[in-house]
């Protein structure tokens, strides 16, 4: 029996794959941003361990949820899996002074990866849409450009593939690697997607507790379990090297 904390897991995806590894006798702590959804998730999924609560658009909340999750005990995997979508409508700035689309999708699993006891396996949520996102890595908080939600969210999906690939090469002993879940009919895919539901959580569940030999590669990024192309500037150390920096700076917290 595995342990596994799965961020932003109230809805969607990250509820989908908590109810999954349950099922499969792991203890599963899940995570909600306040005490209203996390009521919500109980009843979703009552044999859930726990369920870990915070806001993870504030500085605050990400160590406030990383030391909760640390005071719980050691997790053997972690699914980085919290987000919004592709479809907010403008840029809001975080109390922190950071857009909060960034915050969520880049900076909390930055500062949660960095802040928590290490687990063996540390799953990313990235996306198709990361290969339209802009490797400049300039004006990450939209602070200087016309908010466009579409461009930001691809920015962010790709910023995750850049942290996923930074954390393999900088830890070699913890398996760090990414999903893209297909575009699914979440709240966040839309009533539009055209990809599999049923498929769009197994991939995460697969590299967080299968012994399978392809399971248990590092700094790969996978679809429907198979490795999958990504954008080559994800694969540039430079580029993850400067994305982890830009974290560090706006965080304060360092990734060992
Ligand atoms: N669905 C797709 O087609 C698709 C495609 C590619 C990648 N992905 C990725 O898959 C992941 C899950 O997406 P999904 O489709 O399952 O989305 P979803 O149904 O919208 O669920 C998102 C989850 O994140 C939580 N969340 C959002 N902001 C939060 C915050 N500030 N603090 C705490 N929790 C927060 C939500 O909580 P509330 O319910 O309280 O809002 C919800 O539990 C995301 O990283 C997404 O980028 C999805």
């Amino acid at each position: 029996m595995a342990r596994i904390f799965i961020t932003g897991s109230s809805d969607g995806l990250g509820l989908m794959a908590g109810q999954l590894l349950a099922e499969q006798g792991h203890s599963v702590v899940l995570h909600a941003r306040n005490e209203a959804r996390a009521e919500d998730v109980r009843a979703a999924l009552p044999q859930a361990e726990a369920v870990l609560i915070g806001d993870l658009s504030t500085l605050a909340a990400m160590h406030d949820v990383a030391q909760q999750a640390n005071a719980s005990g050691r997790f053997d995997a972690v699914i980085h899996n919290v987000g919004l979508g592709y479809r907010e409508p403008r840029r809001v700035e975080t109390s922190d002074g950071l857009s909060q689309l960034w915050a969520v999708n880049v900076l909390a699993p930055y500062v949660l990866t960095a802040l928590m006891q290490r687990p063996e396996r540390l799953i990313y949520l990235s996306s198709g849409m990361h290969s339209g996102g802009d490797d400049s890595l300039n004006d990450l908080q939209w602070a200087n450009r016309r908010w466009n939600g579409s461009q930001a969210y691809s920015d962010t999906k790709l910023h995750d593939l850049l942290l996923t690939f930074g954390v393999a090469r900088r830890w070699p002993t913890v398996r760090s690697n990414a999903v893209s879940p297909g575009w699914v009919k979440t709240r966040m895919g839309g009533a539009g997607a055209p990809d599999d539901l049923s498929q769009g959580h197994l991939t995460q569940v697969w590299l967080a507790v299968s012994d399978d030999p392809a399971a248990l590669e590092t700094g790969e990024y996978f679809y429907h379990q198979r490795p999958i192309k990504v954008l080559p500037a994800a694969h540039d150390h430079a580029l993850q090297d400067r994305l982890l920096d830009i974290c560090r700076e706006v965080s304060g917290v360092a990734l060992d």
